[in-house]
């Protein structure tokens, strides 16, 4: 069925995410021990496993792209796509950018341009290779990811106040460490109540753009949606 034929892009992205989380957890990053409530890949194995790992992730994920029963076209659009959203206008980008504002003085639109670009990009890729595999023309494909990036800015926002307002149980990683490291983060800048209004807004705008669609599908993204931003109400 469909969701078969969208397997190997599932499977590309969580790569791309788990190669995030690895390196991002690196001493030269963020430099973390504790993910989803187990040591992370650093701790457990070595440095040199985690950034090894990390490569070989990206490499697989590109991996099962190319090996998918898509059609050429669709491929190739994925893969550029995957591409776009992580280098150096994306994800990688993100990270970077994300390491030079630590306990710099950053404006909202910057800090804002951190989350598009280390979090948000992969919701939106995510969104667009689901489309693309189901044939979208390209104005859902416009509204699928516009829906995506809205809901990535959602999501980094969120992860940012549960980082203040949650403990390490919960989160399965180390809370409090933004503020610690001097994280350029929405709830440093304006604080948490600010920052979960911002939240719901980017929310809203999600949800929004996917008003025109009532099909089931619609619904089960507007439910991802409204359960991530219940962590924080
Ligand atoms: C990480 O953002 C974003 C990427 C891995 C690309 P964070 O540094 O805020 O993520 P956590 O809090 O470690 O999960
Ligand atoms: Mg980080
Ligand atoms: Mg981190
Ligand atoms: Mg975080």
């Amino acid at each position: 069925g469909e969701a078969r034929e969208a397997l190997p892009a599932a499977l590309a992205v969580e790569m791309i995410h788990t190669f995030s989380l690895i390196h991002d957890d690196l001493p030269a990053i963020d430099n973390d021990d504790l993910r989803r409530g187990q040591p992370t890949c650093h701790k457990k194995f070595s440095e040199a496993a985690a950034i090894l790992a990390g490569d070989t992730l990206i490499f697989k994920a590109y991996e099962f792209v190319n090996q998918a029963g898509w059609d050429a076209a669709v491929k190739s659009s994925i893969s550029l796509a995957m591409s776009r959203a992580c280098a150096e206008q994306g994800l990688i980008q993100g990270e970077y950018a994300d390491i030079l504002a630590e306990g710099r003085d950053v404006d909202s639109r910057e800090i804002i341009a951190i989350y598009r670009d280390k979090t948000a990009r992969l919701f939106e890729l995510c969104m667009f290779c689901g489309g693309r595999i189901a044939t979208a023309d390209p104005a859902v494909l416009k509204d699928f990811k516009n829906f995506g990036l809205n809901l990535g800015l959602a999501f980094q926002a969120i992860d940012d106040i549960l980082d203040v307002t949650a403990d390490d149980d919960t989160l399965g990683k180390t809370a409090g460490k933004d503020l610690l490291q001097e994280k350029a983060t929405l709830v440093r800048l304006t604080g948490i109540d600010r920052t979960r209004d911002w939240a719901r807004q980017s929310t809203d705008r999600a949800v929004a753009a996917l008003e025109k669609y009532n099909s089931e599908a619609g619904e089960t993204l507007r439910g991802l949606a409204l359960n991530m931003i219940d962590r924080i109400m």
